[in-house]
Order: C-alpha cells, then sequence, then structure tokens
C-alpha cells in the first residue's frame, strides 16, 4: 500500500481512486492506513470536511471487506469516533510539498457566495509544481499574484521558496478574508510571509497608475484566471499597467483549457497588446493531486522578447 501516495490524496480531500491493496486485511496496515489518514497529526483542530472522512472510511472498510480481510477494532474504533464528531463549522485540506504541508480553510464548491475564488484549482497546483520545480523564477523575487483565490499557490511557493516579496491579491471580500485567515494558519512555515493586497482587474485596468507598492515587479502569477471572456480585456490591460514599471517583468498565467474559445480570446487579447507569448513546457514532478481531464497550460507573457 502506497501510505504517502493515500495520505497526499486523502488531505487534501481528492479521489483515492484504486490505491488498495491486498495488505489492508492486516491489522497493521489498518493501523498504519489510519495514522496516515483519519488519525493524521496535522487533522487536530483543522479537519476535513465530515461526508468526505465519512466516506473514506465507509471505502477503507468495504476493501477491507472486499478483501476477504477482518476489519479489526482499531478502524472500527476510528469509524465510531468519526461518526461521533458533529460537523466541522470550517472544512479545511491540507497539501504536502516535499518538505512541509500547508493547510488551506476551503470548501469544495466550484461555486460559492458567487464567487469561484473559494475553492483551490488545478492550475494553481500545476503551476505551484512548475514553480517550485523551478525556484530560481520566483527566489529573491517581487511577486504578485492576480486572482489568488484562497492562496494556495502563494502559500506553496512562499512555504517553499525565499522570495524577496509575495503580494497576494483578489478582489472579493469573502475570499479576501479568509485569504487572511490561509496566511495565519500557514505562517510559522512560511519562508516569505505574503502581503495581501485588494486587486480588482475592472478598477486596475482603468486607473491612471498602479499604487507605487506596485511598481518594480520580477514577475506576476495567476492561474485559473482565464474562464470568463468578458474578464479577458480588464485582465490584460491590468497587467499591461503592472509590467509598464519594469518592462523586464515576467509574467506566468496557467490556464485550464475548458473552452478552448475562452482560451483563443485571451490569446488574441495578449497579442493585440503588443506582448509576446510564449507557452511554458512543465518538466516538473507531480505533487498535488487535481483533475487532469482538461488541458492546463502555463503561457509566458512579457513585453521584452524571450533570450
Ligand atoms: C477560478 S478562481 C482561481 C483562484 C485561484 N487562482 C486558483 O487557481 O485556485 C478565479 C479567481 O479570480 C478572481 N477574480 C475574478 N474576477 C476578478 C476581478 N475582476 N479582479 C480580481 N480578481 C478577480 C476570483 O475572485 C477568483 O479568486
Amino acid at each position: 500500500m502506497d501510505l504517502s501516495l493515500l495520505r497526499r490524496r486523502f488531505l487534501s480531500c481528492s479521489p483515492v481512486g484504486e490505491i488498495w491493496t491486498k495488505d489492508i486485511i492486516k491489522e497493521s496496515t489498518q493501523q498504519d492506513i489510519l495514522l496516515s489518514t483519519v488519525l493524521c497529526e496535522c487533522l487536530k483542530g483543522r479537519p476535513l470536511s465530515q461526508s468526505y472522512t465519512n466516506n473514506f472510511m465507509k471505502t477503507f472498510m468495504h476493501k477491507i471487506e472486499e478483501f476477504g480481510g477482518e476489519i479489526y477494532d482499531c478502524t472500527y474504533e476510528a469509524y465510531g469516533d468519526i461518526l461521533s464528531l458533529s460537523a466541522p463549522t470550517v472544512e479545511h485540506r491540507h497539501y504536502d510539498l516535499s518538505d512541509t504541508t500547508i493547510c488551506l480553510q476551503e470548501s469544495g464548491s466550484l461555486v460559492a457566495e458567487g464567487t469561484t475564488g473559494l475553492k483551490t484549482w488545478q492550475a494553481s497546483q500545476y503551476l505551484a509544481e512548475y514553480l517550485l520545480a523551478n525556484k530560481s523564477l520566483v527566489e529573491g523575487k517581487k511577486v504578485l499574484e492576480l486572482g489568488c483565490g484562497l492562496g494556495f499557490l502563494g502559500l506553496a511557493i512562499c512555504a517553499a521558496c525565499r522570495c524577496g516579496s509575495y503580494i497576494l491579491s483578489d478582489h472579493h471580500s469573502s475570499v479576501l478574508q479568509k485569504l487572511h485567515a490561509n496566511i495565519a494558519i500557514n505562517e510559522e512555515k512560511l519562508l516569505c510571509i505574503p502581503n495581501v493586497e485588494e486587486i480588482d482587474w475592472n478598477i486596475a485596468s482603468a486607473a491612471a497608475s498602479s499604487p507605487s507598492q506596485l511598481h518594480g515587479l520580477d514577475i506576476i502569477l495567476a492561474a485559473d484566471v482565464v474562464f470568463d471572456k468578458e474578464l479577458i480585456p480588464s485582465l490584460v490591460k491590468c497587467i499591461e499597467k503592472l509590467v509598464s514599471s519594469n518592462s523586464q517583468c515576467q509574467v506566468l498565467i496557467a490556464s485550464t483549457i475548458r473552452n478552448p474559445d475562452t482560451y483563443a480570446s485571451f490569446s488574441q487579447a495578449v497579442g493585440d497588446t503588443g506582448f509576446q507569448r510564449k507557452q511554458v513546457v512543465s518538466n516538473a514532478t507531480k505533487l498535488f493531486v487535481y483533475d487532469e481531464s482538461s488541458e492546463i497550460v502555463i503561457d509566458r507573457v512579457s513585453k521584452a522578447s524571450f533570450s
């Protein structure tokens, strides 16, 4: 049984999939599985969704029976304890990096409180994998993230890389509120503490100039921000304004191509603005568990030509 993969999938509330092997019928393996999942230290005070945990335990016990094994007391007891708990008021997900684990207050809903920002999307996990494999792109750099949502990408980077500074930004009040909570939860693990700015692309794109704290950026990051054709002109204009104080500023935008038409509008808008655009080929090792049913791409965008 691959306990590390099981833990990774469980803690991030991802589908566990066909991971089960016959050794789960052994009492010692059942104990190890419980310690890697429902009894994991990091869940103390930071629980996952109750329904996810319940379903996981049901699947685990069902698999033991399918393999013709006995469900040992340790497993029954853990299940009983879980059933006796009331549903948590705040749900979390935990993401294992190579050396640490980051935790986010996060529900699984695709849209909640009128925003898509209260969930971690796959493009941010894909971009995090790329940047963790290419740390020099952010280490020592002044980094701004647009449309950061709950902060997964920024927190993963700040936990693993010594950025010069990192600004997380979004426009939605509930998103910003949860973002502050997520920074606080992870603060002790971070090598660089991010700042938070409220940036609305519609407002920033129309402003005469960017505020001084956003001048001199080395790199701008954004993940899963290309999803609504109507937002693309202001997003691209906002980026154009932000890079104007440093023509060498690089921009990395990770997009899940759910609708090729929307992505084509983005490519067109970037080209019309006179930016260079090049797709990055990611060399990264997979660290996170996310939906890969739609293609995910990283575009490198710059005013300067690529070397
Ligand atoms: C699909 S979510 C992606 C969140 C995060 N980057 C991720 O990948 O998990 C899109 C994000 O863009 C933000 N957003 C949407 N419209 C925006 C605008 N006009 N200005 C700034 N952020 C915006 C939303 O609040 C949300 O956090």
